[in-house]
């Protein structure tokens, strides 16, 4: 386990990190959730659909944001780096991306293209319900394996 001040110091400023990363994101989950919610499905509005699409591109560019980074050096690679038995959890994580951002561009696709359909509109908002499931098991899968990395859990890995 590390105990000098530079170990401890340095795992708290990456779990920092992550965790800023991880409520940017919940930030714009809820965002494109809000919209849902405020907007009746049986009063549906090309305005609407918009404003959806608006706020799920802006969801997009932060996932993306936050997907270059972890693939560049971010924290799963110091976790890694740390602990090497990881690494076979860090890339099944890392492929995990690429199926994330597949299911929001889908998403985006039918919002931008099947505006004004109340049944799809209900079914999108299952999809999406979904997909913020996804987004938090990958975010709660990723703090674990940083932390293990990290020796921020005393666990044998
Ligand atoms: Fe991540």
């Amino acid at each position: 386990m590390t105990t000098n001040n530079f170990g401890i110091s340095g795992s708290e400023g990456f779990l920092r990190h992550l965790s800023g990363e991880h409520q940017a994101i919940d930030h714009e989950l809820k965002a494109v959730e809000g919209t849902f919610e405020r907007t009746d499905p049986a009063h549906s509005t090309v305005e609407f659909s918009k404003l959806l699409a608006t706020r799920m591109n802006r969801l997009k560019e932060v996932l993306r944001k936050h997907f270059c980074e972890e693939e560049g050096i971010g924290c799963l690679e110091e976790a890694v780096a740390r602990r090497p038995r990881l690494s076979h959890q860090a890339t099944l994580l890392g492929q995990e991306h690429g199926e994330l951002m597949a299911d929001l561009n889908r998403l985006i696709e039918a919002v931008e293209h099947e505006p004004e359909d109340d049944e799809k509109l209900i079914e999108l908002k299952k999809t999406f319900d979904h997909f913020v499931e996804m987004v938090k098991l990958y975010e709660s899968n990723e703090s674990l394996l940083v932390r293990r990395g990290l020796n921020a859990v005393l666990e044998d890995v």
